[in-house]
């Protein structure tokens, strides 16, 4: 193939993202982590299902940063995930250390590809990887959005048993129990869910979406989400190489957007060849605002903390 994707980290959310992104055959793969051997098994094992799969894309594993030379994406999902009763937040200066360090290498390496931070608090590391890359911004954004949103478009689906593709979810805001579902942007086949779902109802769909990635952590006890945040990162990694202008919310750099500067948060974007090429500006309810700035003045705070201004 001759586009490559490079995934920092072979843990369950790498992995799946490799997986999803072979049998997409959008590229070959080269999955990196710090455990020998981890990276190599898996990324043969995932080479060896393809004439089953029917696909193409080579995985291969390795330990050497080098090895990303020339990507033209890196999805960064290296880090620790949460335990429960852990926030995002909780993770913060461990995973700016591990940002900080695979950031030196991406610049090194694979100083023209385009940069998908994954790992947590997402906003946070993303903002840090831009810094520590010295990156354009719209070459580094962070997956949240897609996740936030397929998260409320199943629970839709569920709650009106109709099919899952024909609902569309807009989540804003920061990737953590700020975030802002946006239910007046919420709708099936076009049908605003307003006029399918009783007003309670939706707020409990958008209670269950904020708190979404803690309801996993809770059941599996050991770990965070994986198959659905990956399978949001593959959707982005589609919109770029395919140049296809995708709408979605990420979370991307604003300069006064919504009112909000020098901050990464979850906003609609257009994502295509040259990575976020818009930032769409909603026309907010005064209340859907002040919690989209809430939750901004939120990672400013945690920004401080990790020394930016
Ligand atoms: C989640 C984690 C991955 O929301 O942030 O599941």
């Amino acid at each position: 193939m001759n586009k490559k994707i490079a995934v920092i980290g072979a843990g369950h959310v790498g992995a799946t993202c490799s997986m999803y992104l072979a049998e997409a055959n959008l590229a070959d793969i080269v999955m990196v982590d710090i455990i020998e051997g981890v990276p190599q098994g898996k990324g043969l094992d995932l080479t060896e299902a393809g004439p089953v799969r029917g696909y193409n894309a080579k995985v291969f594993g390795t330990n050497k940063m080098s090895d990303i030379k020339g990507a033209d994406i890196v999805i960064m999902t290296a880090g620790l995930p949460r335990k429960p009763g852990m926030s995002r937040e909780d993770l913060l200066s461990k995973n700016a250390d591990i940002i900080a360090s695979v950031a030196g290498s991406i610049k090194k390496y694979a100083p023209k590809s385009f940069v998908i931070v994954v790992s947590n608090p997402l906003d946070l590391m993303t903002y840090h990887m831009q810094k520590k890359t010295g990156f354009p911004k719209n070459r580094v954004l962070g997956q949240a959005g897609v996740l936030d949103s397929t998260r409320m478009r199943a629970f839709v689906a569920m709650e009106l048993d109709v099919a899952m593709t024909d609902v569309q979810a807009m989540v804003l805001g920061g990737h953590g129990d700020t975030m802002v579902p946006l239910p007046r942007y919420t709708t099936v086949a076009g049908i605003p869910i307003g006029e399918l779902i009783p007003k309670d109802r939706i707020k409990e769909i958008s209670k269950r979406t904020a708190v979404g990635g803690g309801e996993i952590v809770k059941l599996l006890k050991t770990g965070s989400a994986y198959y659905a945040p990956a399978a949001a990162t593959v959707d982005m990694c589609r919109a770029i190489f395919c140049d296809e202008k995708k709408v979605l919310p990420a979370s991307a750099y604003l300069t006064g957007q919504y009112g909000i500067k020098d901050i990464y948060i979850g906003v609609p974007i257009v994502l295509g060849a040259k990575g976020v090429e818009r930032i769409l500006e909603l026309k907010l309810t005064k209340g859907e605002l002040k919690s989209l700035q809430k939750s901004a003045a939120t990672y400013k705070k945690h920004l401080e903390f990790l020394g930016y201004k």
